[in-house]
């Protein structure tokens, strides 16, 4: 059975890592990744690749950047080429991507079922370009692999038939879980001057939160709040570096004391860095889930949360982009840190393995 996984950007490399290192020893299945180069430099793609022990993509798409129809639209034709030429028995897709939803429409326009990893989710918030991702592909997928209780009951409530939906846990949390002892063996806590549980993490790269000035600004005026009390460190996006040189915001976050800004890390640096974490404040969507499983606070500042286990059941609080309330919610979850949070249900590192076995029987059934 030929599988092809696709990867496009950031978020997509540590889902698609344990899948494919699980695929490869099953004799059943010959695996293949395809990368579409939504996300195509050092930084945001081939380090991932190396540190989370990924082979080279067997093919490269090389889409690169460009607006959401634009980036859509080449990944497809690209990727119709691939299906073609390749024709493979099934595709599986991961998370809520433009790649995502790009590969999942070519794949089911060539009648070739698709497998979508992350099914399920939603912040019910449709201004939020992977909202729509996530609808699209749920709706085209043939399998629906799910991470938590809230994506099991979204699906049955658009109707999905029981039988397509498959409840495995968190293959996130499986890549966490393989490489947290070797995050610990990296520098960068004494590269970044870091003591343990002493610094707040920061990452902020969503268009409502970056892409207008007021919101920036209100990025800005946080970190100014938190980082007299608690040093900051901040691994910026490209995205979001390039709106604080459009809102002539640069200079300003340059002067700010006990700031350390650095490039987008690796994934194992990244890890270590949450890990030992006093407060996450982020607006990421794997974040929410990484900081719940290592028991580590997490403010995520948007409305919504298409995650809401991590709201339930582990560390996580929405705020609204307020920087006086934030640093507010910074001091309380520093004191409040662990109390009573609990780690979702198969978000244990064997996801991977319940999706194959799923895949595995549908070959058997064919
Ligand atoms: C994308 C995903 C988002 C995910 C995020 C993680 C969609 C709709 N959005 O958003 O869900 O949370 O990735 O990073 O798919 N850039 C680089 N180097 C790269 C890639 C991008 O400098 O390797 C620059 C681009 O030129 C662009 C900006 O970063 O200006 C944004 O990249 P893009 O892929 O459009 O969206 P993200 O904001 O990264």
């Amino acid at each position: 059975m030929k599988v092809i996984s696709v990867v496009g950007a950031r978020p997509n490399f540590m889902k698609v890592a344990p899948l494919h290192r699980v695929l490869q020893r099953s004799d059943v299945f010959e695996p293949l990744i395809v990368h579409t180069g939504q996300h195509y430099d050092e930084r945001m793609s081939d380090i991932f690749f190396r540190q989370l022990e990924m082979p080279e993509p067997d093919i490269y798409l090389g889409v690169g950047s460009g607006t959401h129809a634009q980036q859509t639209a080449r990944v497809m034709i690209a990727f119709e080429e691939v299906v073609q030429q390749e024709r493979p028995d099934l595709v599986i897709v991961v998370g809520d991507v433009n790649s995502t939803v790009a590969c999942s429409l070519v794949a089911a326009k060539c009648h070739v079922p698709v497998a979508h990893v992350e099914a399920g989710l939603r912040s019910f918030d449709r201004t939020m370009p992977e909202e729509i991702n996530r609808i699209v592909t749920d709706s085209l997928s043939d399998l629906l692999f799910v991470t938590e209780q809230s994506g099991l009951d979204n699906l049955k409530r658009e109707g999905v038939p029981d039988e397509k939906v498959h409840f495995v846990g968190n293959v996130m949390i499986d890549a966490l879980v393989q490489f947290r002892e070797k995050a610990a063996r990296t520098t960068i806590m004494d590269d970044l001057g870091l003591a343990p549980r002493g610094y707040v993490l920061m990452t902020m790269h969503r268009p409502a939160n970056v892409d207008n000035a007021a919101g920036l600004s209100a990025v800005l005026e946080t970190i100014e709040r938190i980082s007299p009390e608690w040093p900051v460190v901040f691994p910026i996006h490209p995205r979001t570096r390039a709106r604080f040189e459009q809102f002539d915001l640069a200079e300003r976050l340059a002067a700010v004391e006990h700031l350390t800004l650095t490039p987008p890390l690796g994934y194992l640096e990244f890890l270590r860095l949450m890990e030992q974490a006093a407060v996450v404040v982020t607006d990421s969507g794997g974040i929410q889930e990484e900081t719940t499983y290592l028991q580590v606070p997490c403010l995520t500042l948007r409305d919504s949360t298409e995650r809401p286990v991590t709201v339930e059941l582990g560390t996580n609080e929405l705020l609204p982009l307020d920087p006086v309330r934030i640093h507010e919610r910074v001091r309380a979850a520093r004191a409040a840190r662990r109390n009573g949070a609990q780690v979702p249900p198969l978000w244990d590192g064997h996801a991977a393995e319940r999706i194959v076995e799923v895949l595995a029987r549908q070959v058997v059934s064919v």
